[in-house]
Protein backbone atom coordinates (compact mmCIF):
# COMPACT_ATOMS: atom_id res chain seq x y z
CA UNK A 1 0.00 0.00 0.00
CA UNK A 2 2.70 2.47 -0.43
CA UNK A 3 1.63 5.44 -2.27
CA UNK A 4 5.52 6.78 -3.04
CA UNK A 5 5.74 7.88 -6.30
CA UNK A 6 9.62 9.68 -6.99
CA UNK A 7 12.55 7.71 -5.35
CA UNK A 8 14.75 10.83 -5.73
CA UNK A 9 18.07 8.28 -5.95
CA UNK A 10 19.99 9.22 -2.45
CA UNK A 11 21.41 7.01 -0.81
CA UNK A 12 19.60 4.01 0.95
CA UNK A 13 21.84 3.18 3.80
CA UNK A 14 23.48 7.00 4.16
CA UNK A 15 19.49 7.91 4.75
CA UNK A 16 20.44 11.04 3.25
CA UNK A 17 23.36 12.21 5.21
CA UNK A 18 24.35 13.52 1.98
CA UNK A 19 21.66 16.50 2.50
CA UNK A 20 22.96 17.21 5.62
CA UNK A 21 26.33 17.10 4.74
CA UNK A 22 25.52 20.18 2.05
CA UNK A 23 24.70 22.26 5.13
CA UNK A 24 28.18 21.69 6.41
CA UNK A 25 28.25 18.92 8.49
CA UNK A 26 27.63 15.56 8.60
CA UNK A 27 25.12 15.36 12.16
CA UNK A 28 21.82 15.13 11.76
CA UNK A 29 20.09 18.61 12.25
CA UNK A 30 18.82 18.72 15.59
CA UNK A 31 22.52 17.49 17.06
CA UNK A 32 23.86 20.13 15.23
CA UNK A 33 22.19 22.78 16.11
CA UNK A 34 20.39 22.11 19.82
CA UNK A 35 22.54 21.19 23.06
CA UNK A 36 20.11 19.81 24.87
CA UNK A 37 17.18 17.77 24.62
CA UNK A 38 14.13 19.37 25.18
CA UNK A 39 9.76 18.49 26.57
CA UNK A 40 7.23 18.99 24.32
CA UNK A 41 4.42 19.74 27.57
CA UNK A 42 0.88 19.43 27.64
CA UNK A 43 -0.83 22.63 26.98
CA UNK A 44 -3.76 20.93 29.35
CA UNK A 45 -0.52 21.43 32.10
CA UNK A 46 -0.93 25.27 30.99
CA UNK A 47 -2.35 28.90 31.61
CA UNK A 48 -2.38 31.73 28.95
CA UNK A 49 0.82 32.90 31.42
CA UNK A 50 2.80 30.09 30.59
CA UNK A 51 6.08 31.34 28.70
CA UNK A 52 5.86 28.32 26.12
CA UNK A 53 2.70 29.85 24.80
CA UNK A 54 3.79 33.51 24.94
CA UNK A 55 6.85 32.66 23.03
CA UNK A 56 4.49 30.53 20.51
CA UNK A 57 2.53 33.92 20.51
CA UNK A 58 5.36 36.29 19.68
CA UNK A 59 6.77 33.39 16.94
CA UNK A 60 3.47 33.49 15.30
CA UNK A 61 3.33 37.45 15.37
CA UNK A 62 6.97 37.61 13.60
CA UNK A 63 5.94 34.79 11.21
CA UNK A 64 3.41 36.55 9.89
CA UNK A 65 4.84 39.90 9.84
CA UNK A 66 7.61 38.38 7.34
CA UNK A 67 6.39 38.93 3.38
CA UNK A 68 4.30 36.16 2.38
CA UNK A 69 7.56 34.89 -0.14
CA UNK A 70 9.87 34.09 2.78
CA UNK A 71 9.72 30.04 3.55
CA UNK A 72 9.57 31.05 6.95
CA UNK A 73 6.32 33.49 6.79
CA UNK A 74 2.94 31.98 8.71
CA UNK A 75 1.31 31.63 5.25
CA UNK A 76 3.96 30.03 3.61
CA UNK A 77 4.71 27.32 6.21
CA UNK A 78 0.95 26.59 5.95
CA UNK A 79 1.24 26.63 2.07
CA UNK A 80 3.43 23.53 2.84
CA UNK A 81 1.03 21.68 4.32
CA UNK A 82 -1.75 22.84 1.88
CA UNK A 83 -3.09 25.76 -0.14
CA UNK A 84 -5.19 27.00 -2.86
CA UNK A 85 -3.03 29.51 -3.28
CA UNK A 86 -1.38 29.53 -7.27
CA UNK A 87 0.72 29.53 -8.04
CA UNK A 88 1.98 26.62 -6.69
CA UNK A 89 5.64 27.86 -4.70
CA UNK A 90 8.52 25.53 -3.33
CA UNK A 91 6.96 22.37 -1.08
CA UNK A 92 3.33 24.06 -1.21
CA UNK A 93 0.86 21.32 -0.84
CA UNK A 94 2.97 18.56 0.52
CA UNK A 95 1.25 17.25 3.14
CA UNK A 96 0.93 13.53 3.54
CA UNK A 97 -2.44 11.93 4.36
CA UNK A 98 -3.61 8.10 3.83
CA UNK A 99 -0.70 7.24 2.68
CA UNK A 100 2.36 5.62 4.31
CA UNK A 101 4.02 9.23 5.52
CA UNK A 102 1.15 10.66 7.16
CA UNK A 103 3.14 9.70 10.68
CA UNK A 104 6.83 10.77 9.32
CA UNK A 105 5.87 13.62 6.92
CA UNK A 106 3.83 15.61 9.47
CA UNK A 107 6.71 14.66 12.08
CA UNK A 108 9.20 16.67 9.66
CA UNK A 109 6.74 19.52 9.53
CA UNK A 110 5.79 20.22 12.59
CA UNK A 111 9.91 19.56 13.46
CA UNK A 112 11.07 22.18 11.13
CA UNK A 113 8.02 24.58 12.06
CA UNK A 114 9.41 24.39 15.82
CA UNK A 115 12.53 25.37 14.84
CA UNK A 116 11.36 28.23 12.84
CA UNK A 117 9.19 29.34 16.05
CA UNK A 118 12.04 29.16 18.64
CA UNK A 119 14.51 31.49 16.10
CA UNK A 120 11.73 33.90 15.44
CA UNK A 121 10.36 34.41 18.86
CA UNK A 122 14.06 34.44 19.36
CA UNK A 123 13.91 31.85 22.16
CA UNK A 124 16.57 29.63 23.55
CA UNK A 125 17.44 28.95 26.16
CA UNK A 126 18.46 25.84 27.82
CA UNK A 127 16.76 23.67 26.33
CA UNK A 128 15.43 25.58 23.48
CA UNK A 129 11.34 26.12 22.73
CA UNK A 130 9.58 23.29 21.84
CA UNK A 131 5.64 23.03 21.15
CA UNK A 132 3.14 21.71 23.46
CA UNK A 133 0.47 19.32 22.41
CA UNK A 134 -3.03 19.10 22.87
CA UNK A 135 -4.13 15.71 24.40
CA UNK A 136 -7.60 15.38 23.33
CA UNK A 137 -8.16 11.99 23.82
CA UNK A 138 -7.91 12.53 27.69
CA UNK A 139 -11.55 13.32 29.41
CA UNK A 140 -10.07 16.53 30.59
CA UNK A 141 -9.02 18.20 27.52
CA UNK A 142 -11.96 17.98 25.32
CA UNK A 143 -12.30 21.70 24.66
CA UNK A 144 -10.27 23.65 22.88
CA UNK A 145 -7.78 24.76 25.02
CA UNK A 146 -8.51 28.18 26.60
CA UNK A 147 -5.32 30.33 25.78
CA UNK A 148 -6.79 29.52 21.90
CA UNK A 149 -9.73 31.12 22.51
CA UNK A 150 -9.05 34.33 23.76
CA UNK A 151 -10.11 36.84 21.06
CA UNK A 152 -6.80 39.38 21.85
CA UNK A 153 -4.78 36.29 20.76
CA UNK A 154 -2.51 36.09 18.31
CA UNK A 155 -3.98 31.81 19.26
CA UNK A 156 -7.16 32.77 18.15
CA UNK A 157 -8.88 32.37 14.89
CA UNK A 158 -12.37 33.30 14.15
CA UNK A 159 -13.33 30.95 11.83
CA UNK A 160 -13.73 27.81 13.78
CA UNK A 161 -17.24 27.36 14.95
CA UNK A 162 -18.36 29.47 17.39
CA UNK A 163 -19.34 26.67 19.99
CA UNK A 164 -15.71 25.37 19.93
CA UNK A 165 -14.43 29.41 20.15
CA UNK A 166 -16.77 30.11 22.92
CA UNK A 167 -15.76 26.96 24.52
CA UNK A 168 -19.75 25.38 25.23
CA UNK A 169 -18.67 22.81 22.59
CA UNK A 170 -16.46 20.16 22.68
CA UNK A 171 -14.65 17.36 21.13
CA UNK A 172 -17.24 14.14 21.12
CA UNK A 173 -15.53 11.30 23.36
CA UNK A 174 -16.89 8.80 20.22
CA UNK A 175 -14.39 11.37 17.64
CA UNK A 176 -11.14 10.85 20.26
CA UNK A 177 -11.94 7.42 20.90
CA UNK A 178 -8.59 5.51 20.06
CA UNK A 179 -9.35 2.22 21.56
CA UNK A 180 -9.83 0.82 17.96
CA UNK A 181 -6.26 2.58 17.03
CA UNK A 182 -3.90 0.91 19.76
CA UNK A 183 -4.37 -2.77 18.80
CA UNK A 184 -3.83 -2.66 15.15
CA UNK A 185 -0.54 -4.57 15.03
CA UNK A 186 0.98 -2.95 11.85
CA UNK A 187 2.31 0.34 11.29
CA UNK A 188 0.37 0.86 7.90
CA UNK A 189 -2.82 -0.23 9.94
CA UNK A 190 -2.27 1.88 12.90
CA UNK A 191 -1.27 5.15 10.97
CA UNK A 192 -4.22 4.63 8.71
CA UNK A 193 -5.99 4.06 12.22
CA UNK A 194 -5.21 7.29 13.94
CA UNK A 195 -5.66 9.38 11.33
CA UNK A 196 -9.60 8.60 11.55
CA UNK A 197 -9.68 10.56 14.99
CA UNK A 198 -7.61 12.99 13.77
CA UNK A 199 -9.91 13.76 11.18
CA UNK A 200 -12.06 13.85 13.57
CA UNK A 201 -10.55 16.88 15.85
CA UNK A 202 -9.93 18.91 12.57
CA UNK A 203 -13.80 18.18 11.39
CA UNK A 204 -14.81 19.31 14.90
CA UNK A 205 -13.06 22.61 15.34
CA UNK A 206 -14.02 23.79 11.34
CA UNK A 207 -12.85 26.48 10.10
CA UNK A 208 -9.43 26.57 8.46
CA UNK A 209 -9.13 23.21 10.54
CA UNK A 210 -11.89 21.97 8.56
CA UNK A 211 -10.15 21.33 5.29
CA UNK A 212 -6.17 20.18 4.17
CA UNK A 213 -5.67 23.25 2.27
CA UNK A 214 -6.32 25.33 4.88
CA UNK A 215 -5.35 23.40 8.20
CA UNK A 216 -2.37 24.53 8.95
CA UNK A 217 -3.43 27.79 9.22
CA UNK A 218 -4.69 27.72 12.73
CA UNK A 219 -2.72 27.77 15.54
CA UNK A 220 -3.87 24.59 17.25
CA UNK A 221 -3.51 22.78 14.32
CA UNK A 222 0.24 22.16 15.59
CA UNK A 223 -0.63 21.25 18.70
CA UNK A 224 -3.28 18.97 17.57
CA UNK A 225 -0.44 17.05 15.32
CA UNK A 226 2.14 16.85 18.13
CA UNK A 227 -0.50 14.92 19.92
CA UNK A 228 -1.33 12.93 17.00
CA UNK A 229 2.72 12.86 16.41
CA UNK A 230 2.84 11.53 20.09
CA UNK A 231 0.49 8.67 19.48
CA UNK A 232 3.10 7.04 17.12
CA UNK A 233 5.51 6.68 20.04
CA UNK A 234 2.99 5.84 22.14
CA UNK A 235 1.98 2.99 19.71
CA UNK A 236 5.43 1.88 19.70
CA UNK A 237 5.51 2.16 22.73
CA UNK A 238 3.41 -0.99 23.68
CA UNK A 239 5.89 -3.42 22.14
CA UNK A 240 6.26 -5.84 19.39
CA UNK A 241 5.70 -2.84 16.87
CA UNK A 242 8.18 -1.73 14.40
CA UNK A 243 8.49 0.89 11.49
CA UNK A 244 8.42 0.06 7.95
CA UNK A 245 11.72 -0.73 7.96
CA UNK A 246 11.53 -3.07 5.10
CA UNK A 247 9.75 -0.67 3.01
CA UNK A 248 12.63 1.07 1.26
CA UNK A 249 10.59 4.04 -0.38
CA UNK A 250 9.10 4.73 2.99
CA UNK A 251 13.26 4.76 3.93
CA UNK A 252 14.14 6.88 0.88
CA UNK A 253 11.67 9.10 -0.06
CA UNK A 254 12.86 13.29 0.38
CA UNK A 255 10.44 15.49 1.62
CA UNK A 256 11.23 19.74 1.69
CA UNK A 257 11.13 21.93 3.89
CA UNK A 258 13.05 25.28 5.32
CA UNK A 259 15.07 25.38 8.18
CA UNK A 260 14.78 28.66 10.52
CA UNK A 261 17.12 30.57 8.10
CA UNK A 262 15.08 30.19 4.93
CA UNK A 263 17.14 27.17 3.64
CA UNK A 264 15.54 24.59 1.64
CA UNK A 265 16.31 21.10 3.77
CA UNK A 266 15.26 17.49 2.04
CA UNK A 267 14.35 15.02 5.06
CA UNK A 268 13.14 11.73 4.80
CA UNK A 269 11.52 8.84 7.19
CA UNK A 270 14.71 7.45 8.27
CA UNK A 271 15.61 10.82 9.93
CA UNK A 272 13.28 11.42 12.21
CA UNK A 273 12.18 7.44 13.55
CA UNK A 274 14.18 8.70 16.86
CA UNK A 275 12.45 11.36 17.99
CA UNK A 276 14.80 12.33 21.03
CA UNK A 277 18.01 11.40 19.42
CA UNK A 278 17.53 12.37 16.46
CA UNK A 279 15.29 15.92 16.73
CA UNK A 280 15.99 16.32 20.37
CA UNK A 281 12.71 16.25 21.82
CA UNK A 282 10.32 13.85 23.68
CA UNK A 283 7.20 14.24 24.91
CA UNK A 284 6.05 15.36 28.45
CA UNK A 285 4.50 12.05 30.38
CA UNK A 286 5.59 9.73 27.49
CA UNK A 287 7.28 6.24 28.04
CA UNK A 288 10.52 5.72 27.35
CA UNK A 289 10.80 5.86 23.30
CA UNK A 290 11.24 2.96 21.27
CA UNK A 291 14.17 3.46 19.30
CA UNK A 292 13.45 2.22 15.49
CA UNK A 293 17.10 1.85 13.18
CA UNK A 294 17.10 1.76 9.79
CA UNK A 295 20.13 0.43 9.25
CA UNK A 296 19.63 -2.26 11.63
CA UNK A 297 15.85 -3.65 10.81
CA UNK A 298 15.38 -7.03 12.56
CA UNK A 299 11.98 -7.28 12.60
CA UNK A 300 10.87 -10.85 12.70
CA UNK A 301 7.17 -10.70 11.41
CA UNK A 302 5.48 -9.02 8.74
CA UNK A 303 1.58 -8.79 8.80
CA UNK A 304 -0.94 -9.88 5.75
CA UNK A 305 -4.29 -8.72 5.18
CA UNK A 306 -6.55 -10.93 3.97
CA UNK A 307 -10.54 -10.14 2.65
CA UNK A 308 -12.89 -12.74 4.23
CA UNK A 309 -15.60 -11.34 2.27
CA UNK A 310 -16.35 -8.19 0.78
CA UNK A 311 -19.62 -6.58 0.78
CA UNK A 312 -20.33 -3.98 -1.91
CA UNK A 313 -23.36 -1.58 -0.55
CA UNK A 314 -22.99 1.76 -2.45
CA UNK A 315 -24.52 3.22 1.08
CA UNK A 316 -26.09 6.96 1.21
CA UNK A 317 -24.25 8.80 4.56
CA UNK A 318 -26.40 11.52 4.99
CA UNK A 319 -27.95 12.87 8.00
CA UNK A 320 -29.93 10.20 8.53
CA UNK A 321 -29.47 7.04 10.21
CA UNK A 322 -28.41 4.27 7.56
CA UNK A 323 -27.94 0.80 7.47
CA UNK A 324 -27.23 -2.53 5.85
CA UNK A 325 -27.09 -6.05 6.23
CA UNK A 326 -23.79 -7.75 5.62
CA UNK A 327 -24.64 -11.43 5.19
CA UNK A 328 -22.30 -14.28 6.64
CA UNK A 329 -24.16 -17.36 6.16
CA UNK A 330 -20.95 -18.41 3.94
CA UNK A 331 -18.42 -17.46 5.60
CA UNK A 332 -19.85 -19.10 8.95
CA UNK A 333 -17.20 -21.55 9.59
CA UNK A 334 -14.56 -19.39 9.26
CA UNK A 335 -15.53 -16.91 11.63
CA UNK A 336 -16.29 -19.88 14.20
CA UNK A 337 -12.59 -20.88 13.49
CA UNK A 338 -11.47 -17.81 14.19
CA UNK A 339 -9.28 -17.52 17.16
CA UNK A 340 -8.22 -13.50 18.00
CA UNK A 341 -4.52 -13.60 19.39
CA UNK A 342 -1.25 -11.65 19.25
CA UNK A 343 -1.16 -13.42 15.87
CA UNK A 344 -4.63 -12.36 14.40
CA UNK A 345 -6.74 -10.02 14.26
CA UNK A 346 -10.63 -9.69 13.24
CA UNK A 347 -11.13 -6.05 11.19
CA UNK A 348 -13.74 -4.15 9.91
CA UNK A 349 -12.87 -2.29 6.75
CA UNK A 350 -14.92 0.50 5.33
CA UNK A 351 -13.79 1.80 1.88
CA UNK A 352 -14.56 3.42 -1.25
CA UNK A 353 -15.96 6.74 0.80
CA UNK A 354 -16.48 9.51 -1.50
CA UNK A 355 -17.86 12.82 -0.99
CA UNK A 356 -18.30 15.43 -3.00
CA UNK A 357 -17.36 18.18 -0.67
CA UNK A 358 -16.71 18.04 3.05
CA UNK A 359 -19.32 18.81 5.85
CA UNK A 360 -19.34 18.70 9.43
CA UNK A 361 -20.99 15.76 10.09
CA UNK A 362 -19.25 12.50 11.49
CA UNK A 363 -20.40 9.03 11.82
CA UNK A 364 -20.42 6.75 14.22
CA UNK A 365 -19.82 2.64 12.82
CA UNK A 366 -21.83 0.12 14.49
CA UNK A 367 -21.69 -3.34 13.91
CA UNK A 368 -24.38 -5.86 14.75
CA UNK A 369 -26.66 -3.42 16.61
CA UNK A 370 -30.65 -4.28 17.21
CA UNK A 371 -33.63 -3.15 17.67
CA UNK A 372 -34.54 0.33 18.36
CA UNK A 373 -32.02 1.02 20.88
CA UNK A 374 -29.55 4.81 20.95
CA UNK A 375 -26.89 4.02 19.81
CA UNK A 376 -23.91 5.91 20.97
CA UNK A 377 -20.32 5.93 21.09
CA UNK A 378 -20.34 3.53 24.56
CA UNK A 379 -22.73 1.48 22.74
CA UNK A 380 -21.14 -2.51 22.81
CA UNK A 381 -22.10 -2.25 18.86
CA UNK A 382 -19.70 0.52 18.70
CA UNK A 383 -16.31 1.00 16.60
CA UNK A 384 -15.20 4.25 15.68
CA UNK A 385 -15.96 6.83 13.61
CA UNK A 386 -15.61 8.10 10.02
CA UNK A 387 -14.23 11.36 9.62
CA UNK A 388 -14.03 12.73 6.37
CA UNK A 389 -10.66 15.36 6.09
CA UNK A 390 -7.78 13.68 3.72
CA UNK A 391 -9.06 11.42 1.66
CA UNK A 392 -12.51 11.05 0.33
CA UNK A 393 -13.32 15.04 -0.89
CA UNK A 394 -13.46 14.90 -4.46
CA UNK A 395 -13.37 18.47 -4.60
CA UNK A 396 -10.25 18.54 -2.62
CA UNK A 397 -7.47 18.22 -5.12
CA UNK A 398 -4.19 18.66 -3.31
CA UNK A 399 -1.70 19.46 -5.22
CA UNK A 400 0.09 16.56 -7.05
CA UNK A 401 -1.56 13.98 -4.65
CA UNK A 402 -4.15 12.09 -6.43
CA UNK A 403 -7.73 11.73 -5.72
CA UNK A 404 -8.40 8.71 -3.15
CA UNK A 405 -11.68 7.55 -1.67
CA UNK A 406 -11.02 7.16 2.08
CA UNK A 407 -11.08 3.68 3.82
CA UNK A 408 -11.40 3.36 7.60
CA UNK A 409 -9.96 0.24 9.63
CA UNK A 410 -11.57 -1.00 12.76
CA UNK A 411 -10.75 -3.86 15.01
CA UNK A 412 -13.50 -6.31 16.22
CA UNK A 413 -12.61 -7.46 19.73
CA UNK A 414 -14.26 -8.58 22.76
CA UNK A 415 -17.94 -8.87 23.55
CA UNK A 416 -18.50 -7.72 19.99
CA UNK A 417 -16.06 -10.14 18.41
CA UNK A 418 -17.87 -13.49 20.08
CA UNK A 419 -20.96 -12.14 18.55
CA UNK A 420 -19.92 -12.03 14.95
CA UNK A 421 -17.94 -15.25 16.04
CA UNK A 422 -21.38 -16.63 16.49
CA UNK A 423 -21.87 -16.08 12.75
CA UNK A 424 -25.76 -15.24 12.29
CA UNK A 425 -27.23 -15.27 8.99
CA UNK A 426 -26.74 -11.67 8.70
CA UNK A 427 -25.16 -8.83 10.92
CA UNK A 428 -26.25 -5.03 10.79
CA UNK A 429 -24.13 -2.29 10.20
CA UNK A 430 -25.46 0.96 11.12
CA UNK A 431 -23.96 4.53 10.84
CA UNK A 432 -25.18 6.85 13.20
CA UNK A 433 -24.38 10.70 11.69
CA UNK A 434 -23.38 13.07 14.59
CA UNK A 435 -22.58 17.05 14.13
CA UNK A 436 -19.69 17.74 15.46
CA UNK A 437 -19.61 19.96 18.51
CA UNK A 438 -21.29 19.68 21.68
CA UNK A 439 -22.81 16.86 23.39
CA UNK A 440 -22.80 14.03 20.71
CA UNK A 441 -26.68 12.97 20.26
CA UNK A 442 -27.96 16.52 20.56
CA UNK A 443 -25.49 17.64 17.95
CA UNK A 444 -27.17 18.50 14.78
CA UNK A 445 -25.15 18.57 11.69
CA UNK A 446 -25.11 21.67 9.98
CA UNK A 447 -24.51 21.19 6.65
CA UNK A 448 -24.57 18.57 4.45
CA UNK A 449 -22.49 17.04 1.39
CA UNK A 450 -23.40 14.15 -0.50
CA UNK A 451 -21.59 11.49 0.52
CA UNK A 452 -21.69 7.22 -0.17
CA UNK A 453 -19.72 4.52 1.16
CA UNK A 454 -18.98 1.47 -1.52
CA UNK A 455 -18.10 -1.34 0.50
CA UNK A 456 -17.59 -3.20 3.43
CA UNK A 457 -15.11 -6.13 4.08
CA UNK A 458 -14.56 -8.29 6.98
CA UNK A 459 -10.54 -9.42 6.91
CA UNK A 460 -8.41 -11.09 8.90
CA UNK A 461 -4.83 -9.71 9.53
CA UNK A 462 -1.95 -12.15 10.37
CA UNK A 463 1.44 -12.35 11.79
CA UNK A 464 3.89 -14.06 9.23
CA UNK A 465 7.70 -14.55 9.84
CA UNK A 466 9.50 -11.65 7.62
CA UNK A 467 10.90 -13.08 4.59
CA UNK A 468 14.71 -13.39 4.71
CA UNK A 469 16.98 -10.60 3.65
CA UNK A 470 18.74 -10.55 0.88
CU1 LIG B 1 -2.05 17.04 7.31
CU2 LIG B 1 -4.10 16.95 10.40
O1 LIG B 1 -3.39 17.27 8.67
Amino acid sequence: MSTGTSRRGFLQSAGGLATWSALGGGLLPGLAQAASVGVRRNVGNMTAADPVLLTYRQAIKAMKALPASDPRSWSYQAAIHGTMTTPVKTAWNTCEHSSTFFWSWHRMYLYWFERICRHLAGDCGDPCWRLPYWDWASPTQRHLPAPFRDTASELYESNRFTGMNAGTDHLQAGIVDLSGCWPMPDFYGASGAFSGPHGGVHVSIGGYMGMVPTAAQDPIFYLHHANVDRQWNLWLAQGSRSDPLSDSTWKTQQFTFFDEHGVEIHMNSCQVIRAAEQLDYYYEGEPEQVPQYCERHRFPWTWELATLKEFPLALRLDARTRNADLPLADVRARLKAFKQSDEQLLLLELDDIVADRPSDIVWEVHLGATGKAELADGSPSFLGIVALFGEGLRDMKHGDHEFKPARFVFPIRGELLKRVMKAPERMRLTLVPRGVGGEGEKAVPRTEAKTELGRARLSIQTRRPAPAEQ
